[in-house]
């Protein structure tokens, strides 16, 4: 079966297409706008977007032209990590809705569990009250599910004490070599999807030596290799990338990676 037709089902029921399209570091305009439609027009039902990126209105225009059935599509933004006063989400998630022009998002995320600029502070007591304004706007619909990302276990299970509905998922930095055991174990207790956001490295992983005898065994770039990781770990892949063949192979992904170089891929650490 062709990946771009799997799906993992979510904790609410919905499915969600195995890969998702992401943008980060895409600059809005021209090239958000023509990286998401070749990924559309290339099979891609997922698209992975964020206020920060400051590309949704390039996204949301491409999503729209595409002619594809909204109800075909998986579009998931994310709530600026700054925001952690709870009166501010409302309008924040208002203009991801303006900018995207898409009635709903089928994934809301809080973007991380502290500002970037105080990466590890304890936000956790705000982190349950911007939580509670995520649960007001699931029950809206306007967000078919709701999520978190760059959590660690202490973030999550801070979460857990207060929360009524369980994220659905927890996006975070994933690749070979840096696979955050801990955080996909509590993640999958509770039946929350993890997703791996730079499966790449963002391109780091593409020149290692191992990779690439490694991908070279089974005819496959290192990039395949990459992702299919992911994939065989459970996790769901968001890559990304500008260039249509690159936005093609990283869906040609109908091969295995034997159980052997799967243990040997996860025992490596690699510093990146
Ligand atoms: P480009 O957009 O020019 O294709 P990540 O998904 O981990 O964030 O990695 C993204 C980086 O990897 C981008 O620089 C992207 O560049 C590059 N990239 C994406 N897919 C591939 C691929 N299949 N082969 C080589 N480089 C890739």
């Amino acid at each position: 079966m062709n990946i771009l037709d799997e799906t993992f089902t979510l904790n609410t029921g919905a499915t969600i297409p195995k890969i998702g399209f992401g943008t980060w570091q895409i600059p809005n305009g021209e090239e958000a706008y023509e990286s998401t439609l070749l990924a559309l027009q290339n099979g891609y039902r997922h698209i992975d977007t964020a206020l920060v990126y400051g590309n949704e209105a390039s996204v949301g225009k491409a999503i729209r032209d595409s002619g594809i059935d909204r109800s075909e599509l998986f579009i998931t933004t994310k709530l600026p990590a700054e925001i952690k006063d709870a009166s501010k989400v409302q309008d924040a998630f208002e203009t991801s809705m303006i900018n995207l022009d898409l009635e709903y998002v089928d994934l809301y995320l809080v973007h991380a569990p502290w500002p970037w600029a105080e990466r590890g502070a304890d936000y956790r007591k705000e982190n349950g009250e911007v939580w509670a304004e995520m649960e007001a706007i699931y029950a809206t619909g306007r967000a078919k599910a709701i999520g978190v990302s760059n959590f660690v276990v202490s973030d999550l299970e801070a979460l857990f004490e207060t929360a009524e509905v369980i994220p659905a998922v927890n996006q975070i930095r994933y690749f070979i070599g840096n696979t955050q055991g801990d955080t996909v174990g509590t993640a999958n207790a509770k039946g929350i999807l993890t997703e791996a956001y730079s499966p790449l490295a963002t391109g780091a992983l593409l020149d290692n030596e191992e990779l690439i005898a490694i991908a070279e065994k089974y005819g496959k770039t290192v990039a395949q290799i990459s992702l299919r990781f992911v994939l065989q770990n459970d996790l769901l892949p968001l890559p990304k990338s500008t260039n249509e063949a690159r936005i093609i192979q990283n869906t040609d992904l109908n091969f295995e990676i034997s159980a052997e170089d799967m243990d040997y891929l996860n025992s490596l650490e690699l510093s990146i």
